[in-house]
């Protein structure tokens, strides 16, 4: 999605701007676009439709050098995927905005604009920003203070940033609803919606709060919050080189994301299990005086988080016996909600900035529930600042656009969140959690057993190549892992691709199914195995043809128009996590036959900050 950076210095920043934009590549976007205030002593622009590559070029033709400028990448709202709708957005030769997140009252922003006598060139939201603070300039020459004026009358999401040729020595930031980091230097400052967009020039950042308004000048910064107040915003040092991005010897970001899982799992273990349990205190300090007083759970994500709600789903209530909503983000946040007393509200998330969740834990607030818990990956997201408790999950940076190794370690987080409810309230007993914490430590080299599968995945993919059209079958907290399995194929490989609990087929969807509709069905080895088999006999007569992921002790076998791949035998509550690596291995190797952009899939953002 959408990417800001920003850099006030006494360099030339053009570089710095392109190599933020680069680093902000992976979240997904269709055109990008830079402004600086020249050594000439005029705003200048660049903007390309594509990728960073082509700005770049078009910069090497057309250089832009200056100590003041902002940049931006696009992932289209409003307005298609183009250059003239691409960001930095003007008002008249002097004022360039760049902007993440969508103004919902633009239309009539841009009457009144139009009445004034503003024209528009762009069909974007953002515009109407450029020459509402243009306006407001006119009456406030102070940039800052024209800034704050103008997000009084916005409403949406934003994280904005501005620089003016007429105030040359600044670059001033609002936020709401947006992510915003100011990258602090020596005799520099640099802005960012992403902090990874500017490890290459700091490690020392300060986070933008909501309502937040900055003014980042070369050697000083200064905050003002909502209330219109100064601020000192805490300044935070990163010194790991962790976030260092590189494929290594894999071909894409998400197959080496996929091949990691057995480590980040490891991870996300770490010091949160005791010889026979789980350390509750690993949820946070008053997680097990929280967790004592739950009745129920209601989990809210999007996407591959929310599947990995839908499995846990099953683990709450199987093994904790504690009552579970799931519901997807954008559907919760509107609805009337009716809440259960005793409600632990659970968020799912990758990046802890998508707009929906964050929208929906924060309507939650107002709703009673008894706390939040943030399920994330990001420890410095609004998600996790926003929550009562929270759980961060290992899985290191995630760079593929489709989610992998982050949903393996959100299922290891949901499970141990069922064993610590489990324990807490006595529902569950000590000898099944000392059992499933022995598993949870053997799951890293189940996981590497079935990674080393990967070849006969890549062969089976082949069957997959040339079709329009699949379903995924599962039962029971294998449904949930279909359902992941579809929305991989789908977005990688642009293959239409439908999950339905297995025995859901003959209420409609087998009027699909003939020799040109391949299923793909997980099955280990439980008590639904049975009913499975039966299932899949019902495609077989139809002529549709099966690839089957089943545990070795299935007693599944090829047979014509059957493919079945036998999987190491696991503990069955384990089984989704150890069934999404066959699928996300089989998506990935159709994508890879089908050559389309697998780590960044059209029309798809990496973390979905707009809702
Ligand atoms: C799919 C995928 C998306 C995300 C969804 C939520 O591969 O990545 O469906 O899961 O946009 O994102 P997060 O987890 O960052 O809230």
């Amino acid at each position: 999605m959408c990417g800001i950076v920003g850099a006030v210095a006494e360099r030339n920043i053009t570089a710095i701007l392109l190599e933020g934009l680069k680093r902000l590549e992976y979240r997904g976007y269709d055109s990008a676009g830079v402004a600086v205030f020249t050594n000439n002593g005029t705003l200048e622009r660049l903007r390309r439709n594509g990728k960073v590559a082509e700005l770049e070029q078009a910069l090497a033709g057309e250089p832009l050098v200056g100590r003041l400028g902002i940049a931006h990448t696009r992932w289209a709202t409003h307005g298609a995927p183009c250059e003239r709708n691409a960001h930095p957005h003007f008002s008249g030769s002097d004022l360039a905005v760049v902007h993440n997140g969508i103004i919902e009252n633009h239309e009539a922003l841009r009457e009144r604009l139009k009445g004034l006598g503003y024209v528009f060139t762009s069909d974007t939201d953002t515009e109407v920003i450029a020459h509402l603070l243009d306006h407001k300039l006119k009456e406030q020459s102070d940039l800052a203070a024209a800034l704050k004026s103008t997000v009084k009358e916005l409403h949406g999401a934003y994280g904005l940033a501005v620089i003016s040729a007429k105030q040359p020595d600044r670059l001033v930031a609002a936020r709401s609803g947006s992510p915003l980091v100011i990258g602090l230097g020596l005799g520099e400052n640099f802005l960012a919606s992403d902090q990874l967009a500017l490890r290459q020039v700091t490690d020392r950042f300060m986070y933008l709060e909501e309502g937040d308004i900055a003014e980042i000048r070369r050697d000083s910064v200064h905050i003002w919050d909502v209330n219109g107040q100064t601020v000192e915003r805490e300044t935070v040092q990163y010194r790991d080189g962790a976030e260092a991005a590189d494929k290594g010897e894999y071909r894409h970001y998400m197959l080496k994301e996929i091949h990691e899982q057995p480590a980040v799992v490891q991870r996300t273990l770490e010091n949160r299990l005791g010889h026979d349990h789980v350390l509750v205190q690993a949820f946070g300090p008053q997680a097990a005086e929280l967790f004592a007083k739950v009745r129920n759970v209601q989990i809210v994500a999007c996407g591959t988080s929310y599947h990995a709600g839908m499995v846990a789903r099953y683990w709450l209530e199987s093994l904790a016996g504690i009552p579970c909503q799931v519901e997807v983000a954008s559907e919760f946040r509107y609805r009337k909600v009716v809440v259960q007393p005793d409600t632990l509200f659970v968020t799912i998330s990758q990046s802890g900035e998508t707009a929906d969740t964050l929208a929906a834990l924060r309507n939650a607030k107002e709703l009673g529930f008894l706390g939040s818990l943030a399920i994330c990956n990001v420890g410095i997201s609004s998600l996790v600042r926003e929550s009562d408790l929270t759980l961060l999950t290992q899985a290191g940076r995630e760079i593929g656009v489709a989610s992998t190794k982050a949903f393996t370690t959100q299922l290891v987080g949901l499970l141990l969140l069922t064993l610590s409810l489990g324990q807490v309230r006595g529902t569950l007993e000590a000898g099944v959690e000392a059992q499933l914490v022995e598993e949870l430590r053997r799951l890293p080299t189940r996981l590497g057993e079935a990674l080393a599968m990967d070849t006969t995945i890549e062969k089976v993919a082949e069957l997959f190549a040339d079709k329009h059209h699949t379903l995924f079958l599962g039962r029971g907290a294998q449904f949930p892992v279909a359902m992941e399995g579809a929305l991989k194929l789908k977005e990688i490989s642009y293959i239409h691709a439908e999950a339905y609990p297995a025995g859901e087929l003959k209420h409609g969807p087998l009027a699909l199914v003939d020799n040109d509709m391949p299923v793909v069905t997980v099955a280990p080895n439980n008590e639904l195995l049975e009913k499975l088999k039966s299932n899949l006999q019902e495609v077989r007569a139809r002529g549709g043809e099966l690839v089957v992921f089943a545990d070795e002790q299935a007693n599944m076998s090829d047979g014509e128009g059957t493919h079945v791949i036998n999987m190491p035998h696991i503990h069955d509550v384990l089984a989704p996590i150890l069934y999404t690596i066959p699928l996300q291995l089989l998506s990935y190797y159709v994508a890879v036959l089908k050559g389309t952009d697998v780590d960044q899939p059209r029309n798809l953002a990496k973390s979905v900050t707009v809702e």
